[in-house]
């Protein structure tokens, strides 16, 4: 979406999505994590992807919404659809791939307007409420803005992390020293570690941009209207911004990484909840499970072309069992 209508959209959402508004999101995020390392820590093996990398976010985001446990699964199916739809194992069955897009959109559509619909006359403590609450006139998501709008958190949100933990734990496996590094000084190498997990992973593959006037950029002349797309990952591999840039070091600083976006903006309005949810996902793996190590080859996403999002399908993980937190309260 461009300016105007991404400009409107954005300044509306964004008040939603200040660091004091999502301080409550926040905070559930370390209680959320660890239910869901709960449910698979006496396992001893498991898909990481499936264990933790794919539900821990979708929690967050579900959470954030508003939407109740019990549609998890649909938002989990739709989603996996509308980002892998060139992967026919994330199609359910069917074989028609615009049929599915379709049909993932419009159960997606179906679950936020029902769950406007009703925040409208209950508002509740989640950023449904606050959106369809929000102050008067043209400075409101119209009813019809707030499905797409979901759809967009829900994508965006969600496979970007999903993505990042499963590669930042294949990382650590290659990078035996790093993982040490890292697991022995949890708080003070985090808020490296997660940048440089994102930089390395680069969830996004790339987006698309408009030149909006003619001009030359690194010996190359563009014209206005030409499209043109930004590889992220290969931004993050610049040698001329990162010293040694195959390497992954847990400690990189500084870290001028365009994981999220360059500045400007469409930067990513997720970044400081990305960040949150990946610090704590680490944190506590690498405390609660603290042999937790790769076990096999990560299964990656089948594509039609270049994928948006560089998914991982499957991570098989294994680690000594322990029992759930819940239980030993
Ligand atoms: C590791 C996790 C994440 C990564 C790597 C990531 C990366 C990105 C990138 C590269 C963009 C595009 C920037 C551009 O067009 O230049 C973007 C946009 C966006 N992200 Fe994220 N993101 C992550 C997590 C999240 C989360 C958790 C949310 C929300 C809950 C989120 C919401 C968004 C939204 C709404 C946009 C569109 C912004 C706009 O166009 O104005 N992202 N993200």
């Amino acid at each position: 979406m461009d300016d105007p209508r991404h400009a409107r959209q954005r300044g509306i959402v964004g008040r939603s999505f200040t660091p004091r508004r999502l301080q409550g999101v926040l905070d559930s995020v370390e209680t959320i994590c660890s239910e869901v390392i709960d449910g698979m820590c006496e396992q001893g093996e498991v898909d990481l992807v499936e264990a933790i990398s794919q539900p821990f976010p979708l929690l967050v985001i579900c959470d954030m919404m508003g939407i109740p446990r019990s549609e998890f699964q649909t938002v989990l199916d739709a989603t996996n659809v509308i980002l892998g739809a060139g992967d026919p194992d994330m199609l359910g069955g069917e074989e028609d791939i615009v049929a599915a897009l379709f049909g993932a959109g419009i159960a997606l559509t179906e679950l936020m307007n029902e769950i406007a619909e009703d925040r409208r006359v209950n508002p509740q403590d989640d950023l449904t409420s606050a959106l369809v609450h929000n102050t008067v006139g043209d400075e409101m998501l119209a009813p019809h803005e707030i499905a797409p709008f979901f759809i967009l958190l829900a994508v965006a949100g969600n496979d970007t992390t999903r993505t990042a933990t499963s590669i930042g734990m294949h990382l650590l496996g290659q990078n035996p020293d790093q993982r040490k590094i890292w697991q022995d000084d949890l708080e003070g190498v985090t808020p490296t570690a997660v940048d440089e997990i994102v930089r390395v992973a680069s969830p996004v593959t790339f987006m698309r941009r408009t030149v909006t006037r003619d001009l030359e950029l690194s010996g190359e002349q563009l014209s206005e209207g030409d499209k043109m797309i930004l590889f992220y990952g290969a931004a993050n591999r610049d040698p001329r911004v990162f010293a040694d840039p195959e390497r992954f070091d847990v400690r990189r600083d500084p870290n001028p990484h365009v994981g999220f976006g360059g500045p400007g903006p469409h930067f990513c309005l997720g970044a400081h909840l990305a960040r949150r949810e990946l610090s704590v996902i680490f944190r506590q793996l690498l405390t609660r499970l603290p042999d937790i190590e790769v076990a096999g080859d990560p299964v990656h996403l089948q594509a039609i072309g270049v994928p948006l999002v560089g998914g991982v399908k499957h991570l098989p993980v294994r680690f000594t069992p322990t029992k759930p937190l819940a239980a030993t309260r």
